[in-house]
């Protein structure tokens, strides 16, 4: 039998993990003859919910989850893991400014930051999902000098699966006909969700979809989705959160196909204009766990000119939160 791998997941508790665990213990990560252990992260407030939540996955008699470890301290939830999935923070609670926000879940990513240094395994792969997630992932990486940016990545799947889904839907294609979709910067409504380089089954999107329909639905209708779930639903999404951080996990693990690429906030190395040092979305493929930014991609004005607001809105973020690093 193979030794299991360690897994952790912050935010035990919460929605997303209530999805998120029993797809990793039903195998959906590392398939069906690889066993795992799972370490659960929360705060002591929320661990009555987090023991229902164990007794249901212990319900499940999963043969892949051979152990789970239930814990409040950092320093024991990350220990010798090799993946982690950063999905705990703070929601804005009421008269709650962004600013406060912003603060307050900062710290959260510092601490955690700085435990995954202390106890992690050296290629633990840690993916930030819990919001802002891209300015979370810059902290924990600013904390854990002891392991590579490389590291750490934090979530655009669920908006990279999000304009898969809504261009395939308007030329009547399966999500799997659609190639090289690029959602740049940041996991926001200033987020860029690009069709100039994308592909419906070989041909260019842009030949296919008018103009008009790029720029006044597809743009807005993948920026404002999260904003469109949560008003239909009254709870922001769960399950399509957490089928995309399972997405971009093995992405990550098992590699991009090789005529296709994926969206990733990765820290900046300056492509693209960016400044380095932000943890901004790119087009990205991965190869044997690593990941390189897709280069030389044409950037017309129109992009550009978004790429910049989302890289502006992200140095914001960056500059509230510096005193963290
Ligand atoms: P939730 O509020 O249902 O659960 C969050 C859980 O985190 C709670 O159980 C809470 O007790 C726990 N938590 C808070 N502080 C913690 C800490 N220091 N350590 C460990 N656990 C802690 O929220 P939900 O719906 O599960 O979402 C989680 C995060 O993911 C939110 O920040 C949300 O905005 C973000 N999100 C990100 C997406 C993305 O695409 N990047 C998509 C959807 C949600």
């Amino acid at each position: 039998m193979k030794t299991p791998i360690h897994i952790a997941v912050t935010g035990a508790a919460g929605q997303i993990s209530y999805s998120l665990l029993f797809r990793l213990a039903a195998g959906l990560l590392l398939g069906p003859d690889q066993p795992i252990v799972l370490h659960l992260l929360e705060i002591a407030p929320a661990m009555p919910i987090l023991k229902g939540v164990v007794m249901e996955l212990q319900d499940c008699a999963s043969p892949l989850l051979h152990r789970i470890v239930v814990t409040d301290d950092p320093l024991v939830a990350f220990k010798n893991v090799d993946y982690a999935f950063l999905v705990g923070a703070r929601p804005r609670g009421p008269g709650m400014l962004r600013k406060d926000l912003l603060e307050v879940n900062a710290e959260i990513f510092a601490v955690q930051g700085r435990a995954l240094d202390a106890v992690a395994s050296r290629g633990v792969k840690v993916l930030v999902t819990g919001n802002p997630a891209n300015t979370n992932a810059l902290i924990a990486i600013k904390n854990a000098p002891g392991l590579k940016p490389e590291n750490f990545s934090c979530m655009s799947r669920l908006d990279h699966n999000r304009a898969i889904s809504h261009l395939a839907e308007k030329c009547g294609v399966l999500a799997t006909d659609i190639k090289n979709m690029t959602v740049w910067g940041n996991h926001s409504c200033t987020q860029y969700p690009d069709l100039h380089h994308a592909k419906v089954k070989g041909q260019d999107a842009l030949s296919l979809v008018p103009k008009k329909w790029f720029i006044e639905d597809f743009i807005p209708t993948v920026q404002q989705r999260g904003t469109e779930v949560l008003t239909a639903r009254g709870q922001s999404s769960a399950a399509s959160a957490a089928n995309a951080a399972i997405d971009q996990m093995r992405t990550w693990i098992f590699g991009t196909d090789t005529s296709d690429w994926v969206s990733m906030g990765i820290l900046s190395d300056g492509s693209y204009g960016i400044e380095a040092g932000l943890v901004f979305s790119y087009p990205v493929t991965v190869l044997n766990g690593e990941v390189s930014i897709v280069k030389g991609l044409d950037i017309n004005e129109f992009s550009l000119q978004r790429l910049r607001v989302s890289e502006a809105e992200l140095k914001e973020e960056r500059d509230a939160v510096r005193y963290l690093f």
